[in-house]
C-alpha cells in the first residue's frame, strides 16, 4: 500500500501508547504481572505510525515485538512506566493499552528466596502501584489534550467501563467484555465499546489490528487543533 502526505492526518503529533504487561519483581528471578500479549497497544502504536503521527511506545515486557518506526522505551515495573510516559511529555494524545499489575511487592528481595524447609511458604507485603491513567488525566498543564484508557472487564462491562472513565478522568475508554466464554482473551480479535461524553458505541468484532485502525481514525479525528 503506497501511501501519500494526504493520509497522513497526524502528522506533527506526538502520541504516547503504553502497551503489554509490567513485572513487578519478587526476587531477581520471579515476579507477578497481568496476563497481556501486548498485541492491541502493538497495533494501535502501528496505526497511529501509519497516519503519520511520532509515537512513543512504552512497553512492558510483550509476547509480540514492538512495531518499527516508533520510539521503543522497555520498562518491567509500573513505576518505570510511568517514570517513562512522563519523560516522553508533552504529547498531544496518550493512550494507555498497558495491562498495568496493581501492586508492586514491597518487601521484594534483592537475592533469590529459598525454601527454607520449613515447608512455609514465604510472605509477600503489597502496595498499590501508581495510577499512570489517572496520574496523567489529572496533569495540569502537561495533560495530553486527549487520554484513552482501557478496560478489560467481566459482567456488567458498560458500567464498569464508564464508572472507571469517570474516576480516572480519561476523555475515553475502550472498553471490552474478557469472559472466558468470549474467546478474547490472547486471541487475536476483539470486540469493544468506545466509551466518551457522548456515551457507549458498540464497534462490531473485528481483528486487532482494525480495532486499532479505527481508533487511530478517531483519534485524528479528535485532534482538531494547531500541531504542537
Ligand atoms: N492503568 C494504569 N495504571 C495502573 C492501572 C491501570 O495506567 N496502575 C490503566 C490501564 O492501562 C488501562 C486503565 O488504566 O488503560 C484501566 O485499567 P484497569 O486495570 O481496568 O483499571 P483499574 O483501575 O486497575 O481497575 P481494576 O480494579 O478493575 O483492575
Ligand atoms: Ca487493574
Amino acid at each position: 500500500v503506497v501511501t501519500g502526505p494526504e493520509d497522513h492526518r497526524l502528522a506533527g503529533r506526538h502520541v504516547i501508547v503504553t502497551s503489554g504487561p509490567t513485572h513487578e519483581p519478587i526476587d531477581p528471578v520471579r515476579y507477578i504481572a497481568n496476563r497481556s500479549s501486548g498485541a492491541q497497544g502493538t497495533a494501535i502504536a502501528s496505526a497511529l505510525r501509519d497516519l503519520g503521527a511520532r509515537v512513543s511506545f512504552v512497553t512492558g515486557p510483550a509476547d509480540v515485538p514492538p512495531p518499527t518506526g516508533v520510539q521503543v522505551i522497555r520498562v518491567q515495573t509500573a513505576r518505570q512506566m510511568r517514570d517513562a510516559v512522563e519523560a516522553a511529555l508533552p504529547a498531544d494524545a496518550a493512550v494507555m493499552a498497558a495491562a498495568v499489575a496493581d501492586w508492586q511487592v514491597v518487601n521484594a528481595q534483592d537475592s533469590k528466596i529459598k525454601k527454607d524447609g520449613s515447608g512455609l511458604p514465604p510472605v509477600l507485603e503489597f502496595a498499590e502501584n501508581p495510577d499512570i491513567l489517572a496520574w496523567l488525566s489529572r496533569l495540569e498543564e502537561s495533560r495530553p489534550g486527549l487520554v484513552v484508557g482501557f478496560a478489560a472487564e467481566t459482567d456488567d462491562v458498560i458500567a464498569h467501563a464508564t464508572a472507571k472513565r469517570l474516576r480516572k478522568g480519561a476523555d475515553w475508554i475502550v472498553a471490552n467484555d474478557v469472559s472466558p466464554e468470549t474467546g478474547i482473551m490472547g486471541g487475536s480479535e476483539n470486540a469493544v465499546t468506545l466509551i466518551s461524553d457522548d456515551g457507549a458505541e458498540e464497534w462490531p468484532r473485528m481483528d486487532k489490528t482494525d480495532v486499532a485502525r479505527r481508533l487511530a481514525e478517531r483519534i485524528a479525528d479528535a485532534l482538531t487543533g494547531p500541531v504542537l
